[in-house]
């Protein structure tokens, strides 16, 4: 194998390392700036729906339970949950792809009840009640989501007034959510989890693509490159080793004594040509001299 193929097969292989190598990193930075991103949005969503409940709560309620008879229920009117779950329906319709869940495992609204995956959440959140939040990423009916989830906790006696037993809750709160769930619930209990879900799906076909780009451009240049270097040892390293080659064999055979062998050159390539073109001239005398 020429000293050419060697070392562009060598070159070959290392740019192809170098530029996977390139690729991936591209694609894990992108891929980590969007789980990023999708955390400080989450971040904000999680915080404002807590704003808005504590608002219900604090501002709202007391407000409401004075201008209202006691066993008359208004959801939206009088719960934080379903309000919240309200406002982020019509969040939802701007904005496709963010959700949110108030997941439960024993709730009172059946589309609040924790799947699988939330109630796996929800039981690392009671065994571990100093835990304030768990996040990472999940992939529902084919799309990417990064989550976040807070617990939430029985922290005052009211909760009890409509999640402890049935007979106690408001007659219409029964009616509408009926008493087979949604009660029972004891002071200081981790009831539900309230979970977050940013779209991250497009964030990673972007990184996927911007890794796909750097690589068709890094190959390009690469092969660029690799040309440019494979022309420059075609005419400065092989060419001239050739010609040396079949001068240094014509010499020692003893022909074409009387043509000098030149290569201008200050490298290691001219310093070979000067010193063969010692050899053919000693070698000229010691036949002159026979
Ligand atoms: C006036 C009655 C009432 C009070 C007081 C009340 N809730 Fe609820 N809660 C409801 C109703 C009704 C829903 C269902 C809302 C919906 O339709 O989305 C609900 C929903 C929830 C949910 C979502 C899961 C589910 O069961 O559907 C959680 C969690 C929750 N409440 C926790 C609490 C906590 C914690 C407190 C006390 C700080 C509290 N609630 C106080 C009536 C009440």
């Amino acid at each position: 194998m020429g000293i050419r193929t060697r070392f562009m097969i060598i070159m070959g292989i290392l740019s192809l390392l170098i530029l996977v190598a390139l690729g991936w990193a591209s694609y894990e930075f992108s891929r980590r700036a969007a789980l990023k991103e999708a955390a400080s949005k989450g971040e904000i969503i999680l915080n404002y729906l807590q704003a808005q409940r504590q608002f219900f709560r604090k501002n709202q309620t007391p407000l409401i339970s004075e201008l209202i008879e006691k066993d008359r229920f208004y959801p939206n009117l009088m719960s934080g949950f379903a309000a919240s779950t309200t406002t982020f329906e019509y969040f939802h319709q701007r904005m496709p792809g963010f959700m949110i869940k108030y997941a439960a495992s024993n709730p009172l609204k059946e589309n609040n009840r924790a799947d699988a995956f939330e109630t796996k959440i929800l039981n690392q959140f009671k065994a571990d009640p100093d835990r304030k939040e768990v996040s990472g990423t999940i992939a529902k009916n084919g799309i990417n989501f990064f989550y976040q989830a807070v617990p939430l906790k029985v922290d005052n006696q009211n909760c009890l007034e409509c999640h402890s037993d049935p007979a106690i809750a408001p007659k219409d709160q029964v009616a509408i959510y009926g008493s087979e769930s949604g009660y029972n619930w004891q002071m200081d209990e981790i009831v539900a989890n309230l979970m977050v879900y940013i779209p991250i799906s497009e964030a990673i076909a972007q990184a996927k693509q911007t890794a796909l780009k750097l690589l068709g451009i890094g190959a390009g240049c690469l092969l660029f490159t690799l040309f440019v270097i494979s022309l420059f040892l075609e005419r400065g390293v092989v060419q001239p080793l050739i010609r040396l080659n079949n001068r240094t064999e014509e010499i020692s055979l003893g022909k074409g004594l009387d043509q000098p062998v030149v290569i201008n050159s200050n490298d290691e390539i001219g310093s070979l040509s000067r010193a063969i073109d010692r050899l053919r001239i000693s070698v000229a005398r010691m036949l002159t001299r026979r």
